[in-house]
């Protein structure tokens, strides 16, 4: 059956980020309405329209006759023009295409390279409509005050290098939300959670599709409990699960959250895939464990291993060891920690 892609991309417009630009790059100072006129190679009281619209969509200006007009208020939600702002302030190259509404971004992902895009390129929604979790689960998406994003990459190398990516990217990922919120203490659970206070905020999905002997696509897809509520989140994962916000005190904000991260996948893969670090997966995922030392349970097939989590191999897999001394080395499955 021939299905048909419905969902509505937006694209950042070339005049809203213009005049942002324009206005976020001189917070300070007013910006001229003839200035912006000239930019844009359209009248004054065009300019007023465009500030108008972008009035309605959350942003708020001073304006001051003969000065002109100085940004004070900055929506917190998914705006292409800022994010591709904040993007090229951080010098990422990588395509940024936005979605208010989406099923998974990794789908989207998916149908954008069969529509022949270049690699690498970003997917970021608001919504997921069938948003997907790890070992076929559903990944709760309803709130646009969380991010929701994929990123595809096409390496070209065996695929034994897949299992050291996601990892690499929890890595760097972690690293860049604790720069948010300094006063907290992000982990990571192996092998695809971020977790604080022992409760999962971010979860990590990667699909790979593959030719006889190298990995032809990656999608690299997080979703990030940001700035929702814990309270409103389905009863069967209130108790589990936390958002950046509730763990910080204050709101975080959106569209730099969403290039942070974006540029922390790319570093991770920079890392990973063109072994441009010198660190060892191994150290560097023991700072950030949220396991080492402590007893857990992992399963692996219709088998349970309990036993003390001892650190990640070099390959990445999670060591176990149990009372008798032995060392398991877990590639996949699901741990939990025991009470
Ligand atoms: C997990 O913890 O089970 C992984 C969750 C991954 C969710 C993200 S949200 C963006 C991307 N699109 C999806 O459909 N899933 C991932």
């Amino acid at each position: 059956m021939h299905t048909v892609n419905t969902y509505r991309q937006v694209e950042s417009s070339e005049d809203e980020y213009i005049i942002l630009k324009a206005l976020l790059d001189a917070p300070d100072a007013f910006i001229s309405g003839s200035v912006l006129a000239e930019q844009l190679g359209i009248s004054r009281p065009a300019i007023w329209g465009k500030l108008e619209k972008l009035r309605e969509k959350g942003f708020e200006f001073e304006a001051i006759r003969n000065r002109g007009y100085q940004l004070t208020k900055v929506p917190n939600v998914l705006n292409p023009a800022l994010a591709q702002y904040y993007a090229a302030q951080a010098g990422l190259e990588t395509s940024l295409l936005y979605f208010p509404v989406i099923d998974s971004t990794n789908s989207e992902a998916e149908r954008q390279i069969s529509y022949a895009r270049k690699s690498p390129f970003a997917i970021v929604s608001s919504c997921q409509t069938k948003g997907r979790g790890r070992l076929g689960r559903e990944w709760h998406s309803a709130s646009a005050d969380n991010l929701y994003l994929s990123v595809l990459f096409e390496p070209n190398i065996p695929p034994q290098a897949l299992q050291h990516f996601t990892l690499w990217a929890g890595i760097y990922i972690c690293r860049a939300l604790q720069r948010y919120v300094p006063n907290a203490k992000l982990q990571i659970k192996w092998p695809n959670d971020l977790h604080c206070d022992g409760r999962k905020f971010a979860g990590m999905l990667t699909e790979a599709k593959m030719d006889a002997d190298s990995l032809r696509s990656i999608v690299f897809g997080i979703g990030i409990n940001l700035n929702s509520n814990p309270n409103q989140y389905p009863k069967a994962i209130r108790q589990l699960a936390t958002s950046l916000h509730a763990v910080h005190g204050s709101e975080l904000p959106l569209n730099q959250v969403a290039v942070s991260v974006l540029q922390a996948i790319h570093q991770a893969y920079d890392a990973c895939i063109h072994n441009q670090t010198t660190e060892s997966l191994p150290q560097a995922w023991a700072k950030l464990s949220s396991l080492c030392g402590q007893p857990v349970t992992a399963l692996r097939g219709d088998e349970s291993i309990h036993g003390i989590a001892s650190g990640v191999d070099a390959s990445g897999a999670l060591l176990l060891k149990s009372e008798d001394g032995t060392m398991h080395t877990i590639r996949a499955g699901d741990v939990t920690l025991k009470k």
